[in-house]
Parts: C-alpha cells; structure tokens; sequence
C-alpha cells in the first residue's frame, strides 16, 4: 500500500479494503480486528485491511491511531475529494454519520437540519464511486427519515441489487447494555442474510473493572435531586442490563446512561466498562492522558462491535466475523 493508503498492483486481488467514514475512535476498526471467514458457510478467510479513516474530530483520531495503524485523515467528508476515494478502491465503505438530525434531542429536523449536509454529500460520493459494499449505523429513528429513503433511491439507481436494513440491540446477544441501532449493508452483488444473533449471556459484574476510581464516585446532592430519573444498577444482579451510554454520560445526569449502585453510594461507569460492554476488545486502550470528560464523550459516541459483527457477516467476504471473539 503506498503513504496515502491507495492500493498497489500486488495488494488489489489479495485484500478487503474498507475505508472507515466518520470512523471515531474507531468502533468499526475493533469489529473488524476479528476478521477471519467462516468455513462452515462456505467462505474463505478475508484479510481486510482498513486503509483509510477519516472523521474531523482530531481527539477521536488520536484514540484511534493510539489503537491502530491505519492511516487516520481529519476531515470534514463533504470536501472530500472524489478522486482519492476513486484511487483508495475500497470494497467496503462503512459509515456511522452524526445521528443527532433524527433524534428527539436534535429536534428530528432530518433533511432540513444542516448536519445532514455531510452525508448527503457521502451519497453522492457513493453514487459516484460505488464501492462493492455499503454499510451503516445510525439511531433507530433514521429509518423513517427522508435521509434513508433518499440513500436507498441513490443505491438502487448505482446499482446496488442487494440491500438488507435492521434495528439491532446488543442486549438481543445476552450483553448487559441497550445501544438498539438501525443498520444497512448494500451490496453491487449478492448478500448473505443477516445471521440469527448467538445470545450468550454474561452477568454485569463481569464488566467491571477490578477497583474503582473516586473520580466516578457521584455527589450525593445529584442523587437527591435527579432522584427516580437516575437509572442504577447493581453488580450483584444477575440480570441488571444497563442503559445506553450516549455522549452526555458525565454532563448530562439523565438519559445518558446507567449508574452503579454500590454498598457506600453510587458511581458513574468509567469509560473502560463502557468500552467492555460495547464489545471492545481487551487489546483496545485509552491513551492515558486523555481526560475523563473526553473518553466518555468518544466513548459514548462510538458503536456496540458484536451488532456490527453480525450485520459486516451479511458480506459475503466477512461471512463469520459475528463467531469471532
Ligand atoms: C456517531 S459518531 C461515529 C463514531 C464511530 N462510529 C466510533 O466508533 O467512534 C459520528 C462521527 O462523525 C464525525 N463527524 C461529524 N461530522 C463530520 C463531518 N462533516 N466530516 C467528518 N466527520 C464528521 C464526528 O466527529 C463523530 O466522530
């Protein structure tokens, strides 16, 4: 591969090349760390091989080349020239662009709010490359959104003759945490279908780091006020699924995640736990000069690996990331 991540004439038959937009600290990254195809199905190992990841936010991008050696490129996507996307000739785009023009928070203003510009521009990018292989994650409400009717047009009118789309959860794999997600995979070509998530449960307390900081400890004066709206769990329940951990999680004291009950008081989740339960693998860190306020915010922006698995195994060349651990 040369310096700017395009191809060379040796690697183009052997690869599978995957660009990563807004790639983050790199949630797509870790599910593909995995890869290895699943004989049983009948499909030979891939080697994938990530050759570029681009996002504007230069703190995620740092977390992200503090874990992996892909090439990392800060930039905003919609003036990202045609031409090096063309030349990089990735067989997979995965993307995760920003949710909030279809949540409530963001007001739900979908096509009319202006942080949708950016992915529209990336449809036509993808009109204008057609990379074998698409692949998304957003929130649930983006699959009644203009936004998705207007890709789905797009991608049947390039060519894409294969297409599957579902809300997934990981908390349907037995993983203590609800993140549930809307997900596309299209392809030029045909897919496999979606494999029947593999539930194999395992309790809270095996999330959990070892010994807990003072820093997540929560003031008391919080618990009183905010008193019922605080989701708490304990560690010795069995069954405690803990709530999704957005971006807020540390800013905003409601909705943005669970809390930890525990024998002296109640404490946050720290970022290590959050990353155990979105299925990072124990290899990913956290550079540790990065403050808290921060790993939470990249943290709970990123993305739940195991779903991710399973929805990149409906590509015929990924078939059996989902068994990977
Ligand atoms: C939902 S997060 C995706 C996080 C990622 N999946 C991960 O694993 O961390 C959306 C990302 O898009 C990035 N972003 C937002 N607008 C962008 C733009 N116009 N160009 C490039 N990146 C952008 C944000 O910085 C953020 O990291």
């Amino acid at each position: 591969m040369s310096s700017d991540g395009s191809p060379q004439a040796d690697d183009t038959n052997k690869l599978f090349r995957v660009v990563e937009l807004y790639c983050g600290i790199g949630g797509c990254a870790a599910a593909l760390q995995a890869t290895s195809g699943d004989p049983a199905r009948g499909h030979s190992r891939a080697t994938t091989q990530t050759i570029a990841a681009i996002d504007i936010n230069r703190g995620a991008l740092n977390v992200y080349a503090y874990n992996y050696p892909h090439p990392t490129f800060p930039a905003l996507l919609e003036f990202l020239r045609l031409e090096r996307l063309r030349r990089w000739d990735a067989h997979l785009w995965w993307m995760s662009p920003p949710c909030q023009p279809f949540t409530q928070r963001g007001h739900q203003r979908d096509l009319d709010d202006p942080r949708t510009k950016t992915f529209l521009a990336v449809i036509d990018h993808i009109a204008a490359v057609r990379p074998r292989y698409v692949a998304l994650e957003n929130v649930p409400p983006f699959r009644e959104s203009r936004v998705r009717r207007h890709l789905i047009e797009t991608l049947e009118e390039s060519g894409y003759t294969s297409l599957h789309e579902c809300l997934l959860c990981p908390s349907d794999f037995g993983i203590p945490n609800r993140r549930q997600r809307y997900y596309l995979v299209a392809g030029r070509g045909p897919l496999l279908p979606f494999p029947t998530p593999r539930h194999r449960s395992r309790p809270l307390a095996t999330y959990l780091d070892s010994a807990s900081s003072p820093d997540l400890e929560v003031d008391p004066e919080l618990i009183e006020r905010y008193g019922h709206s605080l989701h708490l769990v304990r560690a010795n329940d069995p069954d405690a699924v803990t709530h999704c951990f957005t971006s807020a999680y540390g800013r905003s004291p409601v909705r943005s995640g669970s809390y930890l009950e525990h024998a002296t008081g109640v404490r946050r989740f720290s970022p290590g736990e959050i990353l155990r339960l979105l299925g990072f693998p124990p290899s990913y860190q956290l550079p540790p000069d990065l403050p808290l306020a921060n790993a939470w915010r990249l943290v709970g922006n990123s993305l739940s690996i195991t779903p991710v698995q399973s929805v990149l195994a409906a590509i015929p060349e990924l078939a059996g990331l989902e068994t990977q651990k």
